[in-house]
């Protein structure tokens, strides 16, 4: 890989924070799947015994909210609607075409918006609902209409984050070297002109910036190097 041709798109500390938080939101999901449906053995049959199960799936959720908390604050900021959305969204039959040349699209297009506060606000929910349920800890301080109606908030939450889940990698599989550029880090200048047209030319801008200076500065060392 040249990689004077590839833009870093994703840096190491969250490609690998992201890795680790899938394969533990398989077996969290997988783990809770399990006691929800305990006749279906399968789901529960790698992590041990029910009991097993039981005391782990919690403990596993608490590190994939941790995690998706730390992409939460590495990755906010490529995620705030902008105007430039709207057109996206007004232009939405020719992205399914995969014709969005053209079309100003920032480092995250809408979909990929959507999905990340609704990825983050589930977890959320997930997260508080999952902490009263607790038996171990803290279920015995709230009442039992309170556990129930967390119970409730908490399999809803559920079933909509293994969706939009899988509509997720789904989406990462159909836009192709997207899946390559969270394992390396780097796309191609190609791919991101076509995919992410507006950050594509903000970074072109930045390396254009940094030749500048670099130029500028052999330019000074040059001129004061002794004769
Ligand atoms: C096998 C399953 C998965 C695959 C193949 C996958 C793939 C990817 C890829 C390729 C990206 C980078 C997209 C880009 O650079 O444009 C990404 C970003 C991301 N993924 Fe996944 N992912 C998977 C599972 C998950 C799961 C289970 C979650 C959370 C529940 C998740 C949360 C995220 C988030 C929050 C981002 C950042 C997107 C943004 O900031 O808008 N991923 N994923």
């Amino acid at each position: 890989m040249n990689k004077k041709s590839m833009i870093l798109r994703t840096p190491l500390i969250v490609r690998f924070c992201h890795w680790c938080m899938v394969c533990l939101f398989i077996l969290t999901a997988l783990s809770g799947l399990s006691l929800f449906f305990p006749s279906i053995k399968l789901f529960g049959l790698f992590l041990g015994t029910p009991q097993l199960v039981r005391e782990l799936h919690p403990i596993l959720g608490c590190v994939v909210f941790i995690l998706l908390m730390f992409m939460f604050l590495k990755l906010a900021h490529h995620n705030i609607p902008n105007k430039d959305d709207l057109l996206w969204i007004k232009n939405f039959k020719h992205v399914i075409l995969g014709k969005e040349r053209g079309i100003p699209i920032g480092k995250y297009n809408v979909g990929q918006k959507f999905l990340f506060w609704c990825i983050m606000g589930l977890i959320l929910v997930l997260f508080v609902t999952g902490l009263i349920m607790w038996r171990r800890y803290f279920a015995d301080n709230f009442s039992v209409p309170v556990v129930r109606i967390a119970i409730f908030f908490h399999s809803l939450a559920a079933i909509g984050l293994i969706l939009l889940a899988i509509g997720h990698a789904y989406m990462a599989i159909w836009v192709k070297g997207s899946i390559k550029g969270m394992i390396t880090g780097y796309v191609s200048r190609a791919w991101a002109c076509k995919n992410h047209s507006t950050w594509y030319e903000e970074e072109m801008e930045k390396i254009y910036q940094e030749e500048l200076k670099l130029k500028a500065e052999l330019k000074t060392e040059q001129a004061t190097k002794p004769e």
